[in-house]
């Protein structure tokens, strides 16, 4: 039985009058992918929003292995080991890609030594951005800019990883790359997060998963048991 590394409890988040999030409650379990899947609109993006700190919480609980997250601002939620993937693959164009890894390290207080160590890590990882390292960022095709998202929010040295949609706008040879990559990670021991409405493939690489719907949960199982769920498959699966 793994230990739960993230809990979060009632979670609220309003926009204006309108509630987006209505009381969630979450477990990321240590050395697990996790899943929160769900239509347009049902509040996935928000929920993740306000773990990282970026949307305002109106209740609830965020704590990371008992140290409490809740109030802490992004750069806090960030060096506690939560990390981000940026959203649309929000490379710095202009910088090269090794730039861009490097700045993924911001946060971190350990030395030189320790960060050349992870960027090997990640070229070995990511061969095609070791190739590009010298090369800008902004010539990278939209898979390569997505697995350039994630290297750098690996280079923050995560215990816990968060992507929002990471096989958005990509084709479905690349979606496969993107999900076996995030397999791989999972294996060396990082928890993972992962926000999709691509429903299957989610669910095919989760160990839990949750079912959002309108701002709640509606269902909660492991990847397996929400695959094999008529009501999964009516609503998400095309039946
Ligand atoms: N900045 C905002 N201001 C007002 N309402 C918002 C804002 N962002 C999201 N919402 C609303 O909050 C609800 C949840 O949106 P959210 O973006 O979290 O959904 P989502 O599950 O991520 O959807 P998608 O799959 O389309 O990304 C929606 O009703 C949305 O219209
Ligand atoms: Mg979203």
């Amino acid at each position: 039985m793994s230990a739960v590394l993230l809990k979060v409890d009632g979670l609220k988040v309003a926009y204006g009058h309108i509630e987006a999030v209505k009381g969630i409650d979450l477990e990321l379990h240590e050395g697990q992918i996790t899943t929160l899947v769900g239509a347009n609109g049902a509040g996935k993006s928000t929920t993740l929003l306000a773990l990282s700190g970026l949307v305002k919480k109106a209740a609830g609980k965020v704590e990371l292995q008992g140290q409490d997250l809740t109030s802490l601002p992004p750069h806090k939620i960030v060096a506690a080991g939560m990390v981000q993937v940026a959203e649309g693959r929000a490379t710095l164009t202009t910088l090269s890609v090794r730039e861009n890894l490097e700045l993924g390290a911001y946060t971190r207080r350990d030395g030189r030594a320790q960060r050349l160590d992870d960027l090997d890590r990640i070229f070995t990882l990511f061969p095609v951005l070791k190739d590009r390292a010298d090369g800008l960022a902004g010539n990278l095709s939209g898979g390569e800019q997505q697995m350039l998202a994630i290297g750098r929010a690996l280079m923050a040295k995560p215990r816990v990883l968060l992507l929002d949609e990471p096989s958005m706008g990509l084709a479905p040879i690349i979606v496969q790359d993107i999900f076996r990559t995030l397999r791989e990670i999972n294996q060396n021991g990082l928890t993972i997060f992962l926000v999709e409405q691509n429903v299957r493939q989610a669910l095919k690489i989760a160990d839990r998963a949750y079912v959002i719907e309108t701002g709640r949960i509606v269902l909660a199982g492991s990847g397996r048991e929400l695959l094999g769920n008529p009501k999964v498959q009516d609503a998400y699966l095309g039946g």
